[in-house]
C-alpha cells in the first residue's frame, strides 16, 4: 500500500477591522511606541470590538474563506478541530458552532486547548487522522480573541496581544509533500508563570474574582521569555537535524509571533537570514493559536510546492514544539 501523507491544500484567515495602535495603548497605560517596538515588535493589533461576537465569529470567517478557496463542498468535510484558549463558551465547543454555521452535515468536531502551541499540535493531530486513511478533508482552525482576557490597565501584557483566526485544509496525498515530521512537548511546569486565575473549576467566577481582576491573563514575562527562547530554538534545531535540513535547505521558518526578539533568537540558532522568516507580529501582535496560520495566510503567495517549512511555537503549559512541512502548492489560492 502506498504511504498516505497529509498535505495542506489551502488557507483562509480573518482579522477584525478595528486596529488598536501603540499610540492608543500609550493613552491607556504608561508606555510608548518606542518601548513596545524595541521590546516586543508590535506596531498595531486588530481587535474584535463588536459586542456579542467571540472567537467563533473569526474562526467561521476564516473557515468560510478556506472552503471557498479550496472549492470545498460542506458535505465532504469529515472533521473540524479548533485550537483556542478563548472559546465563546466553556461549552459547547467553537468547532460545534462552526459545523452549524458552515452547514457541515457529515463532520465531527471538537476544540483543542494547547495555548499558543495549539496550531502546532493541530497540524500533527490532523495529519494523523489523515494518515489513518479514514478522513479525507480535515479543517483545522487556530484563533483567539485575546482582547477578551487582556487587562488594558496592565502595561506588561496589553501591548502584546491581538485578535485573529486562520484555517488550513488538510487532505491525503501519495506525493512526498505535507506534514513530514513533528516534535511536540508539554511539561506542565509553566502553570505559575502563565495562566488565567479564575473562571475555571478551581476558582469559578464570583464577585471576588471579578473585583480582584482574576479573569485576565497573568504572565511573568521575563521567565516565559527565557523558556520560549531556549525551547523554540532547541526544538527547531532538533527537527532540522533529524530531517537533514540545513540553513540552505530550509526555505521558511514560521515562528509563533510572541516577541520579535524571540523570533530573532530562533532564526539565529537555525542560522537562517530574516528574509526566510515569516513575520507579521508588527501588524497583528500575538494572536495565540492564530499566529502560525495567519503567517501562512499573509505570505502564501511566496510559497512554492516542495518548500521546506519549519513551524515552531511556545505557550502556556508549558507547551512547545516544531513541525516540519513540505509545502503542497504554488502561490496564492484565490476564491473560486
Ligand atoms: O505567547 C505565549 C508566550 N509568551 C511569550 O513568549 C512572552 C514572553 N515575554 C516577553 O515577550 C517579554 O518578557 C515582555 C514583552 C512581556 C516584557 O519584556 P521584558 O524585556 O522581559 O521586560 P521586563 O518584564 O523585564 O520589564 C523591563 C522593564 C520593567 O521596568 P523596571 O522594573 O526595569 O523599572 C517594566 O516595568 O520594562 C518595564 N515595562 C514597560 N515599560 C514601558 C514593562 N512593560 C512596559 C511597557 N512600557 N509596556
Amino acid at each position: 500500500m502506498e504511504k498516505i501523507n497529509a498535505v495542506i491544500t489551502g488557507v483562509g484567515g480573518y482579522v477584525p477591522d478595528y486596529v488598536l495602535t501603540n499610540d492608543e495603548i500609550s493613552k491607556m497605560v504608561d508606555t510608548n511606541d518606542e518601548w513596545i517596538m524595541t521590546r516586543i515588535g508590535v506596531k498595531e493589533r486588530h481587535i474584535l470590538n463588536e459586542e456579542g461576537l467571540g472567537t467563533s465569529y473569526m474562526a467561521r470567517k476564516a473557515a468560510k474563506q478556506l472552503m471557498q478557496r479550496t472549492n470545498t463542498n460542506p458535505e465532504d468535510v469529515d472533521l473540524v478541530i479548533v485550537a483556542t484558549s478563548t472559546p465563546d463558551y466553556q461549552f459547547p465547543s467553537i468547532a460545534s458552532i462552526l459545523c452549524d454555521k458552515l452547514g457541515l452535515k457529515n463532520a465531527f468536531a471538537y476544540d483543542m486547548s494547547a495555548a499558543c502551541s495549539g496550531f502546532l499540535y493541530l497540524m500533527e493531530t490532523a495529519a494523523n487522522f489523515i494518515r489513518s486513511g479514514r478522513y479525507k478533508k480535515v479543517i483545522i482552525v487556530g484563533g483567539d480573541k485575546m482582547s477578551s482576557i487582556v487587562n488594558y490597565s496592565d502595561r506588561a501584557t496589553c501591548p502584546i496581544f491581538g485578535d485573529g483566526a486562520a484555517a488550513f485544509m488538510m487532505e491525503p496525498t501519495t506525493e512526498d509533500v505535507g506534514v513530514m515530521d513533528a516534535i511536540l512537548r508539554t511539561d506542565g511546569k509553566g502553570l505559575p508563570f502563565l495562566h488565567l486565575k479564575a473562571g475555571g473549576s478551581v476558582c469559578p467566577a464570583s464577585y471576588f474574582t471579578v473585583d480582584n481582576h482574576m479573569h485576565y491573563l497573568y504572565q511573568e514575562g521575563r521567565t516565559v521569555f527565557k523558556y520560549a527562547v531556549s525551547n523554540m530554538s532547541d526544538v527547531s534545531a532538533a527537527i532540522a537535524e533529524k530531517n537533514g535540513l540545513t540553513k540552505d535547505t530550509i526555505d521558511w521558518v514560521v515562528p509563533h509571533q510572541a516577541n520579535l526578539r524571540i523570533i530573532d533568537a530562533v532564526a539565529h540558532r537555525l542560522e537562517v537570514p530574516r528574509e526566510k522568516v515569516l513575520i507579521n507580529i508588527e501588524r497583528y501582535g500575538n494572536t495565540s493559536a492564530g499566529t502560525l496560520p495567519l503567517c501562512i495566510w499573509d505570505f502564501e503567495e511566496k510559497l512554492k510546492k516542495g518548500d521546506n517549512i519549519i513551524f515552531t511555537a511556545f505557550g502556556a503549559g508549558f507547551t512547545w514544539g516544531a513541525v516540519y512541512v513540505k509545502w503542497g502548492y504554488d502561490g496564492k489560492k484565490q476564491s473560486i
